[in-house]
């Protein structure tokens, strides 16, 4: 049994060919083959240990002749094209953006399944600079964890109005679990500007962001 989170997003995946980049024990691999999500699925990581364990995961499954795996970076170790679906899951929001700057031509050609561990912000505004249209975003919840899907591909988005909607997107205040979504960033925030007073050499500018972001929640 997988955690609600990657449920999550394994539940959106409908594919012939699936990559789970930084797959760790490929637990997303083996769940979209399981489920019949994929009919084939590239388990990738950019360092062997992980790599072996899901390996390992893989053999126990006897998936052996539906996961391949591939030792390397982000999106690198794909062909153009060769995925239709590329799940990126568990990494910090900066570590995603980077990951696909490197290899836009091949995120281009996909759908993008991204669940950012922080800094969701900054993939909405990477995907919408970069002209990638967010067809859909969701929001799961671990206990008092509160994770966002993020699901992607090639298009056009305008950009958010204000600031904050980066944060909160404007089409999530329908969603069951937007409240807990914005407690969460409510403390993020009072957390930060709290952090920021508190420090000799307060960022002003930082300061200022993060006190209008709040003020407007
Ligand atoms: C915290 S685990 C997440 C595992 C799984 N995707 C999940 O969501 O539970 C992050 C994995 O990403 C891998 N990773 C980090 N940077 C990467 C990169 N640039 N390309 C591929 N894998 C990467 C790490 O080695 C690690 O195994």
């Amino acid at each position: 049994m997988l955690t609600d989170r990657l449920n999550c997003i394994i539940n959106y995946v409908n594919c012939d060919c699936a990559a789970d980049i930084g797959t760790d024990h490929a637990y997303v691999a083996t769940e979209l083959i399981r489920l019949g999500r994929a009919k084939h699925v590239i388990a990738a990581d950019v360092r062997q240990g992980p790599l072996n364990a899901a390996t390992e995961n893989i053999k126990k499954n006897s998936m052996e002749n539906k996961i391949e795996t591939r030792l390397g970076s982000g999106l690198s170790v794909l062909k153009k094209g060769e995925a239709d679906a590329v799940v990126i899951a568990g990494m910090g929001g900066e570590l995603i953006c980077e990951i696909l700057a490197a290899d836009i031509d091949i995120a281009k050609e996909t759908v993008l399944y991204l669940q950012p561990m922080n800094a969701q912000y900054e993939v909405r505004r990477f995907l919408i600079e970069n002209n990638f249209r967010i067809v859909k975003e969701d929001i799961v919840c671990e206990g008092e964890r509160v994770y966002n899907v993020i699901i992607a591909e090639n298009g056009e988005r305008k950009p958010f109005l204000k600031e904050i909607d980066y944060h909160l997107p404007p089409y999530l205040k329908e969603h069951s679990l937007y409240e807990k979504l914005l407690n969460k960033k409510k403390r993020e925030f009072t957390k930060i500007v709290k952090g920021l007073k508190a420090s000799k050499n307060c960022d002003k500018e930082k300061l200022t962001y993060y006190e209008k972001l709040l003020s407007e929640i």
